[in-house]
């Protein structure tokens, strides 16, 4: 071949690299998953869904984040480590007059710029004292969740100990937009959550790209779950251990629900699901992290390697196992590669694009 059939060659590679429809993303975030609770880690805990859509993608077996929620979700949504947004003391409490600042851009952002739909279905925790702080203020045309932590599944109300005034306030922790969504009672978050995302994906029109961020509540404390979900587990003789298997079970079947949407509507054949967990397992609360010492809040590798994998057809290799290393904070320029976005008006970013490695 001549040097100038090459470079046409090339030419028309990157044409069509360019020219191709930007893939939907649909990020899965679980809450507080352990790494010894995935079935295909070995786990007693039965995930068939999880399995499944690792084994037709890539698992991610050396991946780490950060040890406690609000750290790692802001790294997840602006590609920078919490030393930099003054977000690196713990997780961000009801009362605390504090967000992601606001002279940051966040992922939905840069994406929303880029001609996707963007929408967040579950737990926030970035902020919320002022307006500007919501996460429909900051790039998601639509939110349905909760802007704080540690709600109860059912009623949805988080209480707070305010220490200056020895009392215990509790708060109905449910938004629909901007609006405290009143009528959602007794409907287990883990399926409300879901519905939610599932019906999003049902009325998606193909002719925009679709960003759907699914932050599921699942499976942190409190231990709550429907029944039907802890009888298999009736050889586990532990009960918070019992319950937690249940909650796993039903956040599994999320997973495989938001997946079965996305191939009843047509979208799977162009999208990158994203699995991953935002910290390591909490052990008080029935998670293991087993062989990994440690747990939530340390950072020992049970704190901070977790639990991710991704799927879908654009995964050249469905079966993989990466063992490179990858970071929370890679999956927004990753995102943004993969969506044809730009970082431009990012502040330096510390993840990298990964894509290359994973697909
Ligand atoms: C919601 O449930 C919690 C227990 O998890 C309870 O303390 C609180 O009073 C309940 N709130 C409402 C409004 O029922
Ligand atoms: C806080 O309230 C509890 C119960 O209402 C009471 O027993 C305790 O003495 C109070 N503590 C202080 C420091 O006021
Ligand atoms: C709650 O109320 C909203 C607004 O009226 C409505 O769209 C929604 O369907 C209701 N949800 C339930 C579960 O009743
Ligand atoms: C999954 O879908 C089934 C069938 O629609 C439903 O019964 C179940 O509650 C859903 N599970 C979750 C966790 O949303
Ligand atoms: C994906 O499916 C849609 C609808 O069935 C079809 O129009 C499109 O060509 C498919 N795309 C790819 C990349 O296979
Ligand atoms: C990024 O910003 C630079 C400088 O403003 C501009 O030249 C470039 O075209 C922008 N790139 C994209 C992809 O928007």
């Amino acid at each position: 071949m001549t040097v100038r059939k090459l470079a046409l060659c090339f030419l028309l590679v990157s044409v069509a690299r360019v020219a191709a429809k930007p893939p939907n993303i649909v990020l899965i975030l679980a809450d507080d998953f352990g790494w010894n609770d995935v079935g295909y880690h070995g786990s007693e805990i039965r995930t068939p869904h999880l399995d499944r859509l690792s084994e037709r993608g890539v698992r991610l077996e050396n991946y780490y984040v950060q040890p406690l929620c609000t750290p790692s979700r802001n790294q997840l949504m602006t590609g920078r480590y919490q030393i930099h947004t003054g977000l690196q003391h713990q997780i961000i409490w009801p009362c605390q007059p504090y967000c992601v600042p606001l002279d940051e851009t966040l992922l939905p952002e840069l994406l929303r710029d880029a001609g996707y739909h963007t929408h967040m279905v579950g737990k926030w925790h970035l902020g919320m004292f002022r307006k500007a702080c919501l996460p429909t203020r900051r790039g998601f045309n639509s939110f349905f969740g909760y802007l704080t932590g540690s709600e109860d599944y059912f009623n949805h109300t988080r209480c707070s100990f305010i220490a200056p005034l020895n009392v215990t306030r509790c708060a109905l922790d449910l938004r629909d937009g901007e609006d405290v969504a009143v009528n959602y009672t007794g409907l287990y978050s883990t399926e409300l959550f879901t519905q939610r995302a599932t019906d999003i994906i049902t009325r998606h029109t193909p002719e925009k790209p679709l960003f759907l961020y699914v932050a599921l509540q699942a499976v942190h404390g409190p231990l709550q779950v429907p029944e039907r979900y802890v009888s298999p587990y009736s050889f586990i003789k532990d009960q918070r251990r019992r319950e937690y298997a249940g909650m796993v079970s039903a956040m599994d079947e999320a997973v495989g629900n938001i997946s079965r949407a996305l191939q009843d509507s047509g979208l799977w054949n162009n999208t990158v699901l994203i699995f991953s967990t935002d910290n390591g397992g909490q052990t008080l609360t029935g998670g293991n992290n087993w062989p990994l010492r440690g747990r939530k809040w340390t950072l020992w590798e049970g704190g901070v390697r977790g639990v991710a994998f991704v799927s879908g057809p654009l995964i050249e290799q469905p079966g993989a196992v990466s063992r490179e290393l990858i970071h929370v904070s890679d999956w927004l320029p990753t995102i943004v590669g993969l969506a044809g976005a730009s970082t431009n008006g990012t502040k330096p970013l510390d993840g990298f694009d990964v894509w290359d490695a994973i697909r």
